[in-house]
């Protein structure tokens, strides 16, 4: 059985607690077998609506980072927090294939920014809030093809940003800005100030 990802918000109660009830004496084994499959995803379907499904990955730290370094300056938007930028997979292979110039990452590349409590995080320390960028043109909620989430990391409460706020700042990215390279060519970035960008 899947085990609860905490970290991605899901509730540890779902499923366990009815599986437990299948093992009868004396049952032949494979039928019980189905039985419990069957009665694995009637419980998981009747959790869905008290445990939404996360849409921020739990396993980001193992994604590679798209800036070594940590940002402390102070930026609109972010404060002057110290920040972390992960992409995935997805967004890095995009990447090694669409060299410079124009960028459209594919549906499922996913960017999450670690914030953290001060400008100096001690060695270890974790972060508190993750602003996230999901790419999903379908999704009704998306803007500019993104999903622009804040996930609380204490309560693991995620907030989809409906409004504009994220996107507007984030199309300066798209033109000439004072971030990373700094766009000079004002190339269309899709909303990344720091595009992950493949070293040789
Ligand atoms: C006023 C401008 C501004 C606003 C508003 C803003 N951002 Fe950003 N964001 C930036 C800048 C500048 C960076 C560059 C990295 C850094 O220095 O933190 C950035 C970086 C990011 C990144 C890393 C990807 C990249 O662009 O390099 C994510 C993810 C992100 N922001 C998410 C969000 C979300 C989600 C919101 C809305 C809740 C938001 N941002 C609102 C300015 C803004």
């Amino acid at each position: 059985m899947k085990r609860p990802n905490l970290e991605a918000g899901e509730s540890p109660s779902c499923g366990s607690a009815r599986i437990g009830r299948i093992g009868l004496p004396g049952r032949p084994a494979a039928p019980l077998a189905v039985l419990a499959l069957v009665v694995t995803v009637l419980a998981a379907t009747a959790c869905s609506p008290s445990a939404p499904k996360s849409r921020v990955p739990g396993d980001w730290t193992s994604w590679r980072k798209s800036v070594d370094r940590v940002l402390n300056y102070t930026i609109p938007g972010h404060g002057d927090k110290a920040r972390v930028i992960y992409v995935n997979a997805p967004g890095w292979e995009y990447a090694g294939r669409a060299g410079s110039g124009r960028l459209e990452f594919p549906e499922g590349t996913v960017v999450v920014k670690e914030i953290y409590a001060s400008g100096n995080p001690a060695p270890g320390e974790k972060p508190v809030t993750l602003d996230v960028m999901v790419k999903a043109p379908g999704d009704p909620d998306s803007r500019g093809g993104w999903l622009w989430l804040v996930k609380d990391l204490a309560s693991g409460k995620e907030t989809v940003m409906t409004s504009t706020f994220c996107q507007t700042c984030h199309a300066n990215a798209n033109s000439p800005h004072p971030y990373g390279d700094k766009n000079p060519e004002g190339a269309f970035r899709d909303y990344l100030y720091f595009p992950p960008k493949p070293g040789p």
